[in-house]
C-alpha cells in the first residue's frame, strides 16, 4: 500500500512510521520534517500536498495539537486553538483526502482518553478528543467506494514522559499496544472504530 503519514515524526508517528514502512511505501509528512511538509491548520497546505502526493491507499494522522490550560482561565481564542488544528485539521486531512484516496483505502486519526477520562488542564483536549471520535462514526457510514475510517484513542504514551505528571493515576501505555492499534486500522477491515488503547 502506499500509506501517508502525517505527523510521522512524532513520538508515536515515528513509530507508525517504521512499523508500517516495514510493508508498505510510506510517505512521511510533517509540519517541519518528512517527504512532504504540510500546515494541517490551512486548508491550502493540505491541498498542496494532497496535490504532490497523489492517489495514495491509506492516511494515518498522528498529528494535533489544542490548548493545555486551567478553565478559569481559558479564553475563547484559546479554545479555538484545539478547535483549528486537532479537530479541523484532521477533519480537513479527510474532507480533502476523499476526493484522493483509492477504493477500498482507509483514513486513520488520532483521539485520546482525554474524551471519556478528564483531567485538569484538559477542557480544550477533552472536547476536541471527542469529536474526533464523533466524526468518525458519522464520516464512516457515508464515505465512498468502500473507503473505511477509523480513530485511535489512546492514553498517555510510555515515551512521552514529560506529561505523565499531569497524569496522576493514569498507567502509561506500552508503545507497541498503541502502534499495533494503527496497525490494525490501517491492515485490517475494522470501519467507523474508537480504537481505545490503554492499560
Ligand atoms: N503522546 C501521548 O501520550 C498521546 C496520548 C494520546 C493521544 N495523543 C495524540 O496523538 C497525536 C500524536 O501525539 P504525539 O505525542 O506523537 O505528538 P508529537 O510528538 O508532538 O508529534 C506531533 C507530530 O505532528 C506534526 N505536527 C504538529 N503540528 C502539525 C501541523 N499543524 N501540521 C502538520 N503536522 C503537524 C509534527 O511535525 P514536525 O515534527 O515535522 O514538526 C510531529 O511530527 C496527537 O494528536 C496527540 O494529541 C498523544
Amino acid at each position: 500500500m502506499k500509506i501517508l503519514i502525517v505527523g510521522a515524526n512524532g513520538t508515536i508517528g515515528r513509530l507508525v512510521t517504521a512499523e508500517l514502512s516495514k510493508r508498505h511505501e510510506v510517505i512521511k509528512a510533517g509540519r517541519t520534517s518528512g517527504d512532504v511538509t504540510v500546515d494541517i491548520t490551512s486548508p491550502e497546505s493540505i491541498k498542496a500536498m494532497f496535490e504532490k502526493v497523489g492517489p495514495f491507499d491509506a492516511l494515518v494522522s498522528t498529528a494535533g495539537n489544542a490548548h493545555f490550560g486551567l478553565l478559569k482561565d481559558m479564553t475563547a481564542e484559546d479554545f479555538k486553538k484545539g478547535l483549528h488544528d486537532k479537530l479541523l485539521g484532521q477533519v480537513t486531512l479527510v474532507l480533502e483526502g476523499q476526493k484522493r484516496i483509492n477504493p477500498k483505502g482507509s483514513f486513520t486519526l488520532s483521539s485520546g482518553t482525554l474524551s471519556s477520562d478528564p483531567i485538569v488542564y484538559g477542557a480544550n483536549i477533552s472536547s476536541v478528543n471527542a469529536a474526533v471520535d464523533g466524526f468518525v462514526i458519522g464520516a464512516a457510514i457515508e464515505l465512498e467506494n468502500n473507503v473505511r475510517i477509523n480513530v485511535i484513542n489512546p492514553g498517555v504514551v510510555e515515551d512521552s514522559p514529560q506529561i505523565h505528571p499531569y497524569f496522576q493515576g493514569h498507567i502509561p501505555v506500552k508503545m507497541d499496544k498503541v502502534v499495533a492499534a494503527y496497525v490494525k486500522s490501517v491492515e485490517g477491515v475494522l470501519t467507523g472504530q474508537i480504537m481505545t488503547v490503554v492499560s
